[in-house]
């Protein structure tokens, strides 16, 4: 990796966590340290993105496939990253994504129960060895983040499920960080919103001061 290249920065965790609010305010901390930000979304972050998440979140589809799911997923995850998200990493410029390959392991696998060495068989098909650099998992018990949610907007297709989905969800997320410690980086989200910037402040000074050295 060259030193000029930006690091690849993704939020995830169930509905409600914080993963927007946070990524909004670790976009403010890197961009004070002078750093070029670029910030995303998946599903979407792409013109193509957009539609499939359209297509993905709609509440008004009939049941899905969970394959169907899963494959648009990998859709405007390859678009998103062939086309924006290492063209800017590439640039310099770091990059901030709501969301990313764990989530598909966390919902199509825990939530939907596919197996998960076909989907991981899709994340090499789709993006070679490509990881974020640092995954911040935003977690917390799913009632107070399905409370969280619904007092913010309407459920979508996804969070109309059952809490039990959610439940697999968030255990596959902890399953996850266990098995890759480094890369993620566990932010205890049920904490005030001051409490938690105050983890999510930490941990990012902590990458900008490293990409110094
Ligand atoms: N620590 C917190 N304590 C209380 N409320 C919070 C906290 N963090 C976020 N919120 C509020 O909870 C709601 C959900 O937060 P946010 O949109 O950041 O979560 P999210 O993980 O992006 O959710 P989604 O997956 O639905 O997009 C927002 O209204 C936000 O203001
Ligand atoms: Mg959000």
């Amino acid at each position: 990796m060259s030193n000029n290249r930006g690091l690849f920065l993704t939020f995830e965790g169930i509905e409600g966590a914080g993963k927007s609010s946070n990524l909004d305010y670790a976009k403010a901390i890197i961009e004070a340290s002078g750093k070029k930000v670029t910030v995303s979304r998946e599903p979407g972050g792409t013109e193509v993105g957009e539609k499939i998440r359209a297509v993905l979140l709609d509440p008004n589809l009939p049941a899905m496939h969970a394959d169907t799911e899963l494959l648009l997923m990998f859709a405007s995850r390859a678009e998103h990253y062939q086309n924006k998200i290492l063209p800017a990493l590439n640039a310099g410029n770091w990059v901030l994504c709501d969301r990313f390959t764990d989530a598909s392991f966390a919902y199509q696998g825990g939530g939907r129960n596919i197996d998960v060495n076909r989907i991981a068989a899709l994340e090499a098909w789709a993006l070679g060895n490509f990881k974020a650099d640092k995954t911040f998992l935003f977690d917390l018990p799913v009632s107070v983040g399905l409370s969280r949610a619904k007092a913010r907007s309407e459920a979508d297709r996804i969070e109309q499920e059952e809490s039990d989905f959610f439940e697999r969800i968030r255990n596959s997320y902890l399953m996850r960080a266990i098995v890759e410690p480094n890369r993620f980086c566990v932010i205890d989200a049920s904490q005030t919103m001051e409490g938690v910037r105050g983890q999510v402040e930490r941990a990012v000074e902590e990458l900008i001061l490293k990409r110094i050295e």
